[in-house]
């Protein structure tokens, strides 16, 4: 194995509140007999988690709230090695909180109250400058303030950082914001918002890459869910299948997703290779419940068949 560099994650932590039900709620309707688990979530904490689980060297800058919830999320960062020493808290904010219904189809519908996320500053970014530094991959999402996503790429691009955006959930984004970005990981409703074609197989999704691609983009990597995924760049373009799993919760699958593939990046793996262990790390996460409680070991990774 090539020698790894450190993995940067930039994002929101939530404890999810989950409910699995026959089917999702319509307005105005109410389910019974659903079961209830807590989870730990977030998009951000969920890749770190996943990049820490599967053998990469990682460090997480986020904000929670000084309650139970922001505790135990810590409690949990530290014990899978992550570096939480840019991991701030807010006295005047509760950590964030995700209302999860997940139905027997395995689909998922969100809400999230951002809570101490939100108040993760610029500022906050500027003082956690030796982390950008030590970073050799910078992964972020969109769960906190669009100006300190707008920081951190841009910190990073100057530093010559790989910067990998992973655009969820789904809000527009500045032309400065993709230009120069190493890597863009949209899935097919994120590729929509933010080209204006829509995604539903690999010739669309091309399409859509394309326009990432004339924007300055280096490499955009469109995940289809149980399709799988694809890659393009100016000199490749690659469709890997997703493997077939019996899903029971697909919350998280893009975390687990982006994750890995930042682990082996890290690593220096080809492509090929480093979305084949991203799809089957997600794939195993679907046949789980919860975000982090799904995502699987490095081991559970190399030994996955079907
Ligand atoms: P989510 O919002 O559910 O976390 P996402 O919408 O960001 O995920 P998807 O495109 O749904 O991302 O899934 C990411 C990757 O996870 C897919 O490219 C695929 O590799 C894997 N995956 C998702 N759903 C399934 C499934 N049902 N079976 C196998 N693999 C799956
Ligand atoms: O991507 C899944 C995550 O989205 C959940 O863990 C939830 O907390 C929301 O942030």
């Amino acid at each position: 194995m090539n020698k790894k560099g450190k993995i940067l994650v930039v994002g929101s932590s939530n404890t999810d509140l989950v409910i699995q039900t026959d089917h999702l709620p319509v307005p105005g309707e109410t389910i019974l007999g659903g079961n209830f688990f807590m989870s730990h979530g977030g998009k951000g904490a969920n890749q770190a988690v996943a990049v820490a689980k599967l053998g990469g060297d990682t460090a997480f800058v986020g904000k929670i709230g000084t309650d139970l919830f922001g505790k135990q999320s810590c409690e949990l960062f530290n014990k899978y090695g992550i570096d939480t020493t840019y991991l701030y808290k807010d006295e005047q904010t509760p950590s964030g909180v995700a209302l999860i219904t997940v139905d027997k189809n395995a689909e998922n519908c969100i809400a999230v109250a951002s809570g101490a996320n939100m108040k993760l500053t610029p500022a906050d970014l500027k003082h956690s400058m030796s982390a950008i530094d030590e970073a050799e991959v910078i992964l972020v999402q969109l769960e906190i303030p669009m100006d300190t996503v707008e920081y951190v790429v841009k910190a990073g691009k100057e530093k010559h950082k790989k910067v990998v955006l992973n655009p969820a959930p789904a809000q527009k984004l500045s032309e400065e914001l993709l230009n120069g970005l190493y890597l863009i990981t949209p899935n097919e409703t994120e590729a929509e918002l933010l080209t204006g074609r829509k995604v539903t197989d690999v010739v669309s999704a091309e399409e859509a890459a394309q326009i990432f691609l004339e924007k300055g983009v280096e490499n955009v990597i469109i995940t289809l869910g149980s399709k799988g995924s694809c890659l393009y760049n100016k000199k490749e373009s690659l469709f890997i299948p997703a493997f077939k799993v019996k899903a029971v919760d697909t919350t998280a699958a893009g975390d687990v997703y982006n994750g890995a593939l930042c682990v082996r990046i890290a690593e220096k793996a080809e492509w090929k290779d480093a979305i084949v262990f991203a799809n089957k790390a997600a794939a195993i996460s679907v046949t789980r419940a919860g975000a982090q409680a799904s995502v699987p070991t490095r081991k559970e990774v190399e030994e996955f068949k079907l």
